[in-house]
């Protein structure tokens, strides 16, 4: 099937993206930031970005459109995330495809932003040459997605096939590192601060427990790694020791503590796996997906079962984007699923997948 061109919007936490995409091929990926508009907050503050989103949301997609040398007349479909994430944010970009989606005649196809996480590693650059072979996509797979606001491991049995095997009780990944960052005054995010900080310090420093070892499922919980660094930072600090050094260990300990915590659980899979689903592949998508210290203790437990470690071709496929949303609308096209009336077409701030 000739694959086609899709405008794709998202506006779930506090980017204001849109992106034009064909099949799996990223033409344009537009993202504006909100980071230094909620760096004051400590967090983001979700009637802020719905005013941000509002104010941003036509110029981003028409720089997608530029970017991507196409106009209207080239473009087949819109895709928009529609859950999960901030209500009033979602609210922006749906509201903004629908009335596009009628102004253009264009059918509008609803998105989960977890599964575009999840495919976010399938996305491909735009070609130098004509005849480059396409990605063959492997499946079943397994699939991570380690976000700010997700942490879960997943199925993919085939692409629009999804069962949900694990996932945190509590805080995702990325906010556990958001969080810690915080209590060091690292600001926000901290995830690729303390990426950074890691690399100068010891892991072996400061010891975390790991977490749900007897919780008999593969579901992972960090708010109890959490308790334990604000405990042990709050001593440094009577104590006076929170020098940079300390800091820098204390970064490369609790990072690993975290990504040690995902692995393990990982693995717990992986051993399960043996005797029911055969996984071709492991994919990795989310924001915390963007550390290379994560893709490294990932690649090693994967090494024993001889699985390939598939990640986005680039960082800003693991933060929140449009271009991953493209992608799950063009598998959506081609299997023709049907499509919601735009009038049904509603925000679903608390959707999961599988
Ligand atoms: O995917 P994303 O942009 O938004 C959500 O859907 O949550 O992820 C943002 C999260 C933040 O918690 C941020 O600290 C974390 O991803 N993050 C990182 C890195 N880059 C972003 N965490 C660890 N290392 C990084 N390099
Ligand atoms: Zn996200």
């Amino acid at each position: 099937m000739k694959k086609r061109f899709i405008l794709a919007i998202d506006t779930s936490c506090d980017d204001t993206s849109a992106a034009v995409t064909k099949g799996t091929i990223v033409h344009s990926n537009i993202i504006a930031s909100q980071t230094q508009l909620h760096k004051q907050y400590g967090g983001v503050f979700p009637t802020v970005a719905k005013q941000a989103h509002k104010e941003n949301i036509e110029k981003v997609v028409q720089e997608a459109l530029t970017r991507a040398r196409v106009t209207w007349k080239h473009i087949a479909a819109i895709a928009v995330t529609q859950g999960p994430g901030l209500a009033p944010a979602l609210e922006v970009g749906i509201t903004s495809a629908k009335s596009l989606a009628a102004q253009h005649h264009l059918p509008l196809i609803p998105v989960n932003h977890i599964e575009g996480h999840a495919l976010s590693p399938l996305a491909e650059r735009l070609p130098r040459r004509k005849q480059q072979k396409p990605t063959t996509i492997m499946t079943p797979a397994l699939c991570l997605v380690i976000s700010g606001g997700h942490s879960e491991f997943t199925q993919v049995t085939t692409i629009g096939e999804y069962q949900r095997l694990g996932w945190t009780v509590d805080d995702a990944a990325g906010e556990v590192l958001d969080k810690v960052g915080r209590m060091l005054n690292l600001g926000y995010p901290a995830g690729p601060v303390i990426e950074k900080f890691a690399k100068y310090g010891d892991h072996k420093t400061f010891t975390f427990p790991l977490p749900m070892t007897s919780s008999g499922n593969y579901n992972l919980s960090f708010s109890g790694l959490k308790t334990a660094a604000r405990n042990m930072i709050e001593k440094l600090e009577i104590e006076e020791k929170l020098d940079r050094q300390t800091i820098y260990n204390f970064c490369a300990s609790f990072q690993f503590a975290v990504f040690r915590a995902i692995c393990y659980k990982l693995e717990k899979i992986l051993i399960g796996a043996q005797l029911e689903t055969e996984f071709k592949e492991v994919w990795l998508g989310g924001g915390v997906a963007a550390n290379l210290e994560l893709r490294r203790m990932i690649r090693e437990t994967l090494r024993p079962y001889n699985l390939k470690l598939r990640v986005p071709y680039t960082k800003r496929l693991c933060m929140d984007n449009a271009a991953m949303i493209g992608v799950v609308g063009g598998f959506k096209l081609d299997q023709e699923v049907t499509l919601p009336a735009l009038d049904k077409i509603e925000r679903q701030p608390r959707l999961a997948l599988g």
